[in-house]
């Protein structure tokens, strides 16, 4: 079980990597728009290499920007020659539900050995066949999930149950955290991996309950003192 961060914040991904929390990093445009990476590929590329560097060996997720099946397998095997930790992440299909996306994660992953983060996934049906494509890491969407009226909890158990019903290598990440019990909750539901926001770790880490008493410690401990 792991925790990775999902973010493309240096500030925020340094804390957490010296605290020695955290086992990766995961990314997508939508992501590094909000912390400010404009700029095309070339800007991608410098926070990524960023990231990969502050982290290795632990692996960066990063997403390609277009879903033309041709430019999806030339940017992800581009993006995986940037480091050996990065990871390409592919949407399971199309905005219109194109098929092509999983023909590509299939190339990629048995002929051209780039290991894909398959994403955008909100049912266990899908992390299945994207499992069974080769994908090394299967991204289910938590908050998504429950936000569509479903229990993301029975969607992680049913995967978890049959990856390892069939043997299939793939790693549960989910992601798509909306609150700090997610985390707990999802990965003892049998996800590999939990990719949240930063400020659900401080929200892990924080108790107004130990806020207390190490205040009381403190305040003892002068009095000790004089
Ligand atoms: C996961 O890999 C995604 O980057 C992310 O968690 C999506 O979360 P959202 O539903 O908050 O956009």
């Amino acid at each position: 079980m792991a925790i990775f961060l999902d973010t493309g914040n240096m500030e925020e991904i340094k804390t957490y990597h010296k605290m020695g929390v955290i086992r990766g990093v995961t990314t997508n445009p939508t992501i590094l728009l909000k912390c400010g990476v404009t700029g095309g590929i070339e800007a991608i590329k410098k926070r990524s290499l960023e990231i990969a560097e502050l982290i290795h060996p632990y692996p960066l997720s990063v997403e390609v920007t277009s879903n033309d099946s041709e430019q999806m397998i030339a940017q992800a095997k581009e993006f995986a020659g940037w480091a050996e930790n990065i990871v390409v992440k592919i949407t399971i299909h199309g905005p219109h539900g194109e098929l092509e996306n999983m023909e590509g994660i299939h190339e990629l992953e048995t002929v051209h050995k780039v290991k894909v983060n398959v994403t955008a996934m909100m049912s266990a049906q899908q992390c299945l066949l994207a499992a069974m494509a080769g994908a090394t890491y299967v991204s289910l969407f938590g908050g998504r999930v429950n936000n569509m009226g479903y229990d993301s909890r029975v969607e992680i158990e049913k995967t978890r149950d049959v990856l390892d019903k069939l043997g299939l290598k793939s790693q549960i990440i989910i992601g798509s955290t909306r609150e700090v019990l997610n985390i707990f909750e999802w990965l003892l539901a049998g996800a590999h991996i939990v990719t949240c926001t930063p400020n659900l770790i401080k929200g892990m880490i924080v108790h107004p309950y130990s806020k207390e008493t190490v205040q009381m410690f403190l305040d003892d401990a002068k009095k000790g003192v004089c």
